[in-house]
C-alpha cells in the first residue's frame, strides 16, 4: 500500500506513526507535514487545500489511499473531489463527504441533526442578523451563564461563554451585525449552558458498521486550574477515568448508535473518524459538538492505545468491513503533553531551535509544528511537540511524560505543569 496522508500537525504525525508499524505499507508520504514525519515518511511541499495538486500528486505516485487529517479539506469536499474524478475515484479517502461534514461546518446542522435523531444536547435556537432582537429575548429567557456559538468553522474560537446578559446581548450583535467571525457568524446558535466535566469519544465507522475507539481528555485553556485563553489543546489522557462501563454504556445507545444510524437515515455518506465532544451531565452524557476527524492532541493518546494494523483497519472501512475487524485496546493509559511556544495561543516567534529530542527515552515524540531546517528541528507553529508516555494509570503515565518534557528546550517553550487536575 501506498498511502498519503494530509495534515500537519501532531495528530498526522501519530496517524503516520502507526501506519508505519504495518506490514502492509510500502511507501507513506505527508503533505505538507512537518519534521517528526519527515523521518518516517516522505513529506510533500502541497497544501491539503490545494485538490488539483492531491490530483496531480496521487496519480503520479499512484497513491491506494488517502487518510484526511484536519476538517479543512474534508468541509470543502475533498472526498467528493476524489468520487467525481474518474482517475481518483477507485482510490479510498478516509474522511466523510462534504455533506456529512457539515456535522462540523455548521454548529446549526449539528443540532438539528441531534434533534431528528434524539441525541441529548443542550437546548438552543439560533438566529441571523434578521432575527436579533429575538436573540435579545431568547437571552434573557435564559439562565446565565450564556453560550454562543458562531454557526460556521472560526478556527476553534467562534465559542464564547459569558456571565452577564449585557454582554451577552453586545457579543450576539458583534456576531451578526458587525460579522465578528466573518460569515462564520452569519448564523449564531445561542444555548443552554451545560454544567460538568469534559470527555470525547472518537468512533470509526465505515457506513454502516462503527467501532468505539478510547475515550480521552484535552486540556484545551493554556493556563494551569484550566484558566486563560482557549488552545487547540495542551495535552491528552487516554482513557477517561470516569468514564465507567455504565456510563460508556449510555454513550453507545444514547449518543453513538443514533449517531451512525442517523447518518444512514440522512443518506450521509461517511467513511471516517467522528469525534463526539461530551459533557457529564450528573450522570448523563450531552454532546456538545461533533467533529469530523480525530482530535489533536487526542490522536496522539488513542492511536497509541491501538493495538490493531491500522492498514488492516482503514482497508476495513473503505470497504464497508468493519465489522469483521476485532478492534484490541491496550489497557495502560497514555497521557501526552504538548509544549508549545512563549506567547501561544496570542502572537509567537517561530524558528527557534528545538533541543534533547534525542535524549527522550521510553516516551513518544509527536511533532506538531515543527520543520527541518539545515539539519535543525526548529519550531514552526504555536503547539510544536507532544510527548506521550504509557503508565498504569494517568499518574504514571504524566509522570513520565513530564520527566521526558524536561528535556526538551527551546527558546520561550512553555507547557502545563497540572495535566489532570480534575480527574
Ligand atoms: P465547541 O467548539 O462546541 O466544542 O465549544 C468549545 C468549548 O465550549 C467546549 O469545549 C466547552 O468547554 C464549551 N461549551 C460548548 N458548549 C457548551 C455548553 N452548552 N455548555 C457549557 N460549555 C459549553
Ligand atoms: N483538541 C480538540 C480538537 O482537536 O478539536
Amino acid at each position: 500500500m501506498k498511502i498519503l496522508i494530509l495534515g500537519s500537525g501532531g495528530r498526522e504525525h501519530a496517524l503516520a506513526w502507526k501506519l508505519n508499524h504495518s506490514p502492509k505499507l510500502n511507501k507513506l508520504y505527508v503533505a505538507p507535514g512537518n519534521a517528526g514525519t519527515s523521518a518516517m515518511a516522505n513529506n510533500v511541499p502541497i497544501g491539503v487545500n490545494d485538490f488539483p495538486a492531491i490530483k496531480d500528486f496521487v496519480i503520479q505516485e499512484g497513491i491506494d489511499m488517502v487518510v484526511v487529517g484536519p476538517e479543512d479539506p474534508l468541509v470543502n469536499g475533498v472526498h467528493d473531489y476524489f468520487l467525481e474524478e474518474d482517475q481518483l475515484k477507485h482510490i479510498p479517502v478516509i474522511g466523510p463527504q462534504k455533506a456529512a461534514a457539515t456535522l462540523e461546518g455548521s454548529k446549526e446542522f449539528a443540532k438539528e441533526f441531534m434533534m431528528r435523531h434524539q441525541i441529548p444536547t443542550a437546548q438552543y435556537e439560533s438566529f441571523t442578523k434578521d432575527n436579533v432582537e429575538a436573540g435579545y429575548e431568547f437571552l434573557e429567557n435564559l439562565q446565565a451563564p450564556y453560550v454562543l456559538k458562531a454557526d460556521g468553522l472560526a478556527a476553534g474560537k467562534g465559542v464564547v461563554i459569558l456571565n452577564d446578559l449585557n454582554e451577552a446581548k453586545a457579543e450576539l450583535r458583534s456576531m451578526l451585525l458587525d460579522e465578528k467571525f466573518g460569515s462564520a457568524s452569519a448564523t449564531v446558535v445561542i444555548e443552554e449552558f451545560l454544567d460538568g466535566i469534559e470527555l470525547s469519544v472518537f468512533v470509526l465507522t465505515d457506513g454502516e458498521n462503527y467501532k468505539t475507539l478510547p475515550t480521552a481528555k484535552d486540556y484545551k485553556r493554556i493556563g494551569e486550574g484550566d484558566t486563560g485563553l482557549n488552545t487547540g489543546g495542551m495535552g491528552a489522557i487516554s482513557p477517561v477515568p470516569f468514564a465507567d462501563k455504565d456510563f460508556m454504556g449510555k454513550i453507545e445507545e444514547r449518543v453513538v448508535k443514533p449517531t451512525v444510524e442517523g447518518l444512514k437515515k440522512d443518506n450521509l455518506p461517511y467513511k471516517g473518524f467522528i469525534f463526539i465532544g461530551l459533557i457529564k451531565v450528573g450522570n448523563d452524557p450531552k454532546v456538545i459538538e461533533y467533529n469530523v476527524r480525530m482530535g489533536d492532541p487526542e490522536t496522539e493518546v488513542v492511536i497509541p492505545r491501538i493495538q490493531n494494523d491500522l492498514v488492516e483497519v482503514f482497508e476495513a472501512v473503505a470497504g464497508q468491513a468493519l465489522d469483521k475487524i476485532d478492534l484490541q485496546i491496550d489497557e495502560r493509559t497514555a497521557t501526552t503533553v504538548m509544549t508549545v511556544s512563549g506567547g501561544y495561543p496570542g502572537s509567537y516567534e517561530k524558528g527557534k531551535e528545538i533541543l534533547g529530542i534525542d535524549s527522550i527515552e521510553d516516551s513518544i515524540v509527536f511533532h506538531a509544528g515543527t520543520k527541518l531546517e539545515n539539519g535543525k528541528v526548529v519550531t514552526n507553529g504555536g503547539r510544536v511537540m507532544a510527548v506521550t508516555s504509557y503508565g498504569e494509570d494517568f499518574k504514571e503515565a504524566l509522570k513520565q511524560s513530564y520527566k521526558n518534557v524536561d528535556k526538551l528546550s527551546f527558546e520561550g517553550m512553555n507547557y502545563r505543569k497540572d495535566l489532570g487536575f480534575d480527574l
